[in-house]
């Protein structure tokens, strides 16, 4: 079922959102060469946890990190460790926080140092795609009208999307109905209405859409070792435009 929120519901997932955001910036701000994921991780469960709120990854379905840190040709669920940050790699940083009893979800894929100018791309056509699909998050379009601008944007560039991830609905649960695909068919998919928030988060692949799962059971890796990035906002559908509830504050 898809819950709609109340306008005060709204309210409360847009001080989630906010928190969220910021998280997301401060761990940008962290990405640098010499930098290890887990300090990462660290400085940005005490930022959460500064603001009152929980960081909703940790312990999820068993998660042992507050944030995702995925590096390379790592496409998501990159847990934080030892790995030292090098200068041209690119950073994906996705992360949630929960207070008031809503949680927030974001993500983005930051350059480390200087990158090549195809990463650069990559990272860009990434984050397009994203504000490509939510030209259409708005009453009057279905669900999958989304998923079809993110995936021409995407292969138009000569990118591939990953199938086996995808977006969702976000609220008191941090994976809510509806499943929110980064493909499709448009004019399918539930009819979009007000109140709905949701995730879309396009998982882009430089090569092949092929994923391999790494054997820490979470990291998701492209199989032919081509980088990846990753962008993402909570939403919330309006009469009009979406609202970005998790837009970075500046
Ligand atoms: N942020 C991811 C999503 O967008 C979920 C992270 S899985 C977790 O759906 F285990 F790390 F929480
Ligand atoms: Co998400």
């Amino acid at each position: 079922m898809i819950t709609l929120k109340s306008p005060h519901e709204i309210e409360l997932m847009r001080r989630a959102g906010k928190i969220t955001a910021t998280a997301r910036a401060f761990a940008g701000k962290m990405v640098r060469p010499g930098v290890t994921t887990q300090e990462i991780d660290s400085s940005v469960e005490h930022f959460i946890r500064k603001q009152g709120a929980v960081p909703s990854f940790l312990h999820y379905e068993g998660y042992p990190g507050s944030v995702c840190i995925s590096v390379n040709d790592e496409i998501i669920h990159g847990i934080p460790g030892p790995r030292v940050l090098e200068d041209g790699d690119i950073v994906s940083v996705d992360v949630g926080a929960y207070i008031g009893g809503f949680h927030g979800d974001c993500a983005a894929t930051f350059p480390c140092g200087t990158i090549s100018s195809e990463a650069q791309r990559l990272i860009d056509v990434t984050r397009q795609s994203f504000f490509e699909g939510i030209q259409y998050a708005k009453e009057g379009h279905r669900l999958l009208d989304i998923s079809a601008a993110v995936q021409r944007y995407v292969e138009e560039n000569g990118f591939s999307i990953v199938r086996e991830y995808v977006g969702h609905g976000v609220g008191t649960q941090m994976h809510e109905a509806p499943e929110v695909p980064n493909y499709g068919q448009p004019g399918r998919g539930p009819r979009l209405l007000r109140g709905m928030t949701i995730a879309v988060e396009p998982m882009v692949n430089a090569g092949s859409a092929a994923i391999r799962q790494m054997p820490n059971g979470w990291t998701v890796c492209t199989l032919d070792g081509k980088w990846a990035a990753h962008y993402e906002n909570t939403i919330l559908i309006t009469d009009g435009e979406p609202e970005i509830l998790t837009a970075p504050a500046i």
